[in-house]
């Protein structure tokens, strides 16, 4: 198309010049015309920080200024004072024999998928929460995917922020675990969900300055393990960071790097109450979203949360009354670091194949620790994998959540639900290696299931089969499920909704759909997001084991009723989102 065939008429000179200003719309867009200076300039009418129509603004001396929020713009191109607002886009003029004529649809200078590129970059490092949803909106409508994004996003959250991974980039990976079970319209909010989270993260904070790896690799792969362990106990981690880093650049496996840390992050027990783990976790599925070649930089931002954990072993929760800490260490070989004794325990079980029995499930719920740690060593002397016993400690934490009285205190929420994801990542670290230090991720979980067991006191009643079949439109029962999270108090109702979708043959992707849109709708924290995502993982292998529907649904009953305890939220970030979407689909927001 000739540049001349582009442009279309827009206005009278003349009449442009006396007024000042004109409101067009060409080819669906709306103009903003401004005469100013002797040159005539073109602008999109809709603010591209929230859409207030800019013909409405000031100029003067070569700015306009919207009068809704007061952001500046550089008429002659666009580009903003204010980068909170983003930049408004521009079009060419031509006066020929006195009309104005705008070009409305003018080559772009860089495709979609790297202009939005670049605009997620500014808004990772600005924090801009308008420019992050505009972009990662902008980048799946460009077919870019979410593991492109989401690898800048964490290369962002691991060179900018000394202190290391936080809930930032589990938000983000956690979000992307479920990436799949969304409706393509939350995909675009979990995305936005998870940048914004790790540039709110990395805000202010001092960046991250590498200790490299050593220059030599040639050390044996036990000698580098137990130097990093070392190194983690007395808190070192420059020198923890070096060896985690040959380990990688020695080329040592997936598994291997994965022994390495989680050995580590059960050197004492539930660190940090959980988070540890959990964030070392998450750091590993993320590499499964972008590729192990980051691996370097995502898992050496796990050293700081690990050389600055606090220890259970140093509460008086696992002392007293009980010594809870001196249980463990009989079956560990003597001391919470020791893994002989469970090693004893794995050989006697070589060979044999073990299987949980309901008295054991009932023991895992019970109020005798010794009960537990005894039960759980017998089973690995019986053959049982760290796989399988973390799968039955998952089953009774998701109890836990699924069973909160709510009568307990609001803050108590979150003691179930760090258990939950707790035993949750150590299933799923049970996947990446068979490191036998892992059976004490899973002691540990057992131990704060016997913790929390006053928080299912009255337990909260978990719906029998068949006991909801109302013989409901399982899509009407989604709809009033999303209901319950409109209310403050609609806990056990969720829950029950929940059962009732199972009961009516309802489809479960489709319920992890609802419950999905339902979170990305709010202004969930860490902690819900962390809830649902530990469910749907829950569900999934609850599922593929073919255990009957009722039981599977338990781990969605309980992140239904978790999201209901922390719902409705003020929904901000939402209203940003839906901004950002109209703005990008070229849609007046407040009427031209
Ligand atoms: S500054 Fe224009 S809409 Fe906010």
């Amino acid at each position: 198309m000739s540049t001349d065939s582009r442009f279309v008429e827009a206005a009278s000179l003349e009449e442009l010049e006396r007024e000042g200003r004109k409101l067009v719309s060409k080819n669906g867009t709306a103009i903003a015309l401004f005469a100013h200076d002797g040159e005539i300039r073109a602008v999109d009418n809709r603010c591209p920080h929230m859409g207030f129509p800019l013909a409405e603004g000031s100029v003067d001396d070569g700015i306009l200024t919207c009068h809704w929020h007061h952001a500046r713009f550089e008429l002659s191109c666009g580009d903003t004072f204010d980068p909170w607002a983003d930049d408004v886009q521009t079009y060419p003029t031509e006066v020929r024999d006195g009309t104005v004529y705008v070009d409305p649809n003018p080559p772009l200078e860089k495709s979609p998928a790297t202009h939005w590129g670049d605009r997620l970059e500014t808004g990772l490092e600005e924090n801009l929460r308008l420019v992050i949803a505009k972009s990662t909106i902008g980048l799946l409508d460009a077919d870019v995917g979410y593991r492109e994004p989401m690898a800048t996003t964490l290369e962002f959250a691991t060179r900018y922020r000394e202190m290391g991974w936080s809930s930032g980039p589990t938000i983000l990976g956690c979000l992307a675990n479920v990436m799949d079970d969304l409706e393509p319209a939350d995909q675009k909010r979990a995305l936005y969900t998870g940048v914004r989270h790790v540039a709110s993260d990395c805000a202010g904070e001092a960046p991250n300055f590498d200790q490299p790896s050593f220059s030599t690799t040639d050390v044996a792969f036990e000698r580098l393990k137990g130097w990093f362990r070392d190194c983690v106990e007395v808190r070192d981690a420059d020198g923890a960071e070096r060896c985690l880093r040959t380990a990688i650049a020695a080329g040592h496996s997936e598994a291997e790097v994965a022994e390495l840390v989680f050995a580590a992050a059960t050197d004492h027990p539930y660190l940090s109450t959980g988070h540890v783990l959990d964030f070392a976790n998450t750091a590993f599925e993320c590499l499964e979203h972008v590729g192990w070649e980051a691996a370097d930089d995502v898992l050496a931002a796990l050293i700081d949360p690990l050389v600055t954990a606090t220890r259970s072993d140093e509460r008086s929760s696992w002392r007293q009354p009980v010594d809870l800490v001196a249980l463990l260490e009989e079956v560990y070989g003597g001391d919470v670091s020791e893994t002989s004794g469970l090693e004893a325990l794995v050989e006697d079980g070589s060979g044999k194949t073990w299987e949980p029995t309901p008295a054991f499930h009932e023991t895992l719920l019970g109020d005798d620790p010794e009960a537990i740690v005894d039960g759980l060593a017998d089973a690995i002397a019986a053959g049982a994998s760290a796989e399988t016993l973390a799968a039955v400690v998952t089953e009774a934490a998701t109890t836990r959540v699924a069973q909160f009285g709510v009568a307990n205190e609001f803050s108590d929420w979150n003691t179930v639900h760090h258990t939950f994801t707790y035993a949750n990542a150590v299933a799923q670290a049970t996947r990446r290696t068979d490191a036998v230090e892992l059976y004490r991720g899973v002691f540990d979980a057992a131990i704060n299931v016997y913790l929390d067991r006053f928080l299912n006191t009255p337990p909260a009643p978990i719906p029998k089969p068949g006991e909801h079949d109302t013989g409901r439109d399982p899509e009407t029962i989604r709809t009033a499920l999303l209901e319950t999270f409109d209310t403050e108090g609609e806990v056990n109702e969720a829950g029950r909704l929940v059962a009732e979708h199972v009961d009516c043959d309802g489809d479960p992707a489709a319920l992890k759909r609802t419950l999905g849109h339902g979170l990305l709708r709010e202004d969930a924290g860490f902690h819900t997001i962390q809830n649902l995502e530990a469910a749907f993982q829950e569900f999934d292998r609850l599922e593929a084991a073919d255990v009957d529907a009722a039981s599977a649904h338990r781990p969605l009953i309980a992140t239904a009723r978790y999201m209901a305890a922390h719902f409705p939220t003020r929904r901000e970030a939402e209203q940003t989102f839906t901004i950002a979407s109209r703005l990008n689909r070229g849609e007046s927001i407040h009427g031209d």
